[in-house]
């Protein structure tokens, strides 16, 4: 059975005080994790530490990077190498959500080398793809997707695909507070399935958990999880409030 995963991005947010009553606010509500059901949530750099302590012995919960450098160590002053992330215990680490391919220029090529290096290091990428406004108002949207698959994932063996999470957020529902009906998440996610299981066959496909993103809530995040490909959800806003990422946490299958 495929994992499910409710994962929280904070981005560029919180003091590290509020960070951790955040954390301690969360691990305190009562869970109904199933065994195949994750929790993982992408910190700041700097909280890691902080995150990986508060979560030490909880079942089912992880703490990740929200980047990572394509190389091992060396001179490339401000970056963050996966060898310092596996060194803190970090498992996880999210990889070309749109915000760093737009801002920081981050390439389908160059993540691809991001996600060799990851997995080379046992650190497990949640890799975002999907697509601007304007993709999707030309009904491009299948096309696009599969580009960015290809160029950064299709270098792997199945072995390796199977470590990576993919996490589908159209560009024009983050931070909108525009989501995705459930039938265009599930339209995208039935796709990109499809498109792993040309490539490395059915089971391989139905092993990958695809995660959606863009606006999930607590009031959509049941019906969006609860369609067939929809694995779970890569939260930003609404992983800040304590109790909207229980709530969410709650609408895995
Ligand atoms: P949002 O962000 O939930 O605030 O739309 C999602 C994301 O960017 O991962």
């Amino acid at each position: 059975m495929r994992k499910q995963i409710a994962a929280a991005n904070w981005k560029m947010n919180l003091t590290i005080a509020q960070g951790e009553a955040l954390l301690d606010g969360i691990i305190a509500k009562p869970h109904h994790l199933k065994p195949e059901q994750l929790v993982v949530f992408a910190v700041p750099f700097p909280y890691l530490a902080m995150a990986q302590q508060k979560i030490a012995g909880k079942q089912n919960v992880f703490i990740a990077a929200q980047n990572c450098y394509s190389k091992k160590s060396g001179a490339y002053t401000g970056e963050v190498s996966v060898e310092m992330l596996q060194s803190l215990g970090i498992k996880w680490v999210v990889l070309g959500h749109s915000e760093r391919r737009e801002y920081f220029a981050e390439s389908n090529q160059f993540l691809a080398e991001k996600i060799n290096i990851a997995l080379e290091f046992d650190i497990q990428p949640i890799f975002c793809c999907g697509e601007p406004l304007s993709i999707r108002e030309a009904g491009t949207q299948n096309e696009f997707v599969t580009k960015q698959l290809e160029e950064s994932l299709y270098h792997l063996s199945a072995d390796q695909l199977k470590k990576v999470v993919i996490a589908y957020e159209p560009i024009w529902a983050i931070g909108t507070g525009k989501t995705a009906t459930s039938e265009q998440a599930q339209e995208m996610h039935a796709h990109i399935r499809a498109e792993l299981a040309k490539k490395y066959g059915k089971e391989v496909a139905d092993e990958i958990t695809i995660l959606y993103g863009g606006s999930v809530k607590a009031a959509n995040a049941k019906e969006i999880f609860g369609q067939p490909d929809v694995d779970g959800g890569l939260v930003g806003g609404a992983s800040l409030i304590i109790d909207e990422f229980v709530a969410i946490i709650e609408g895995l299958k």
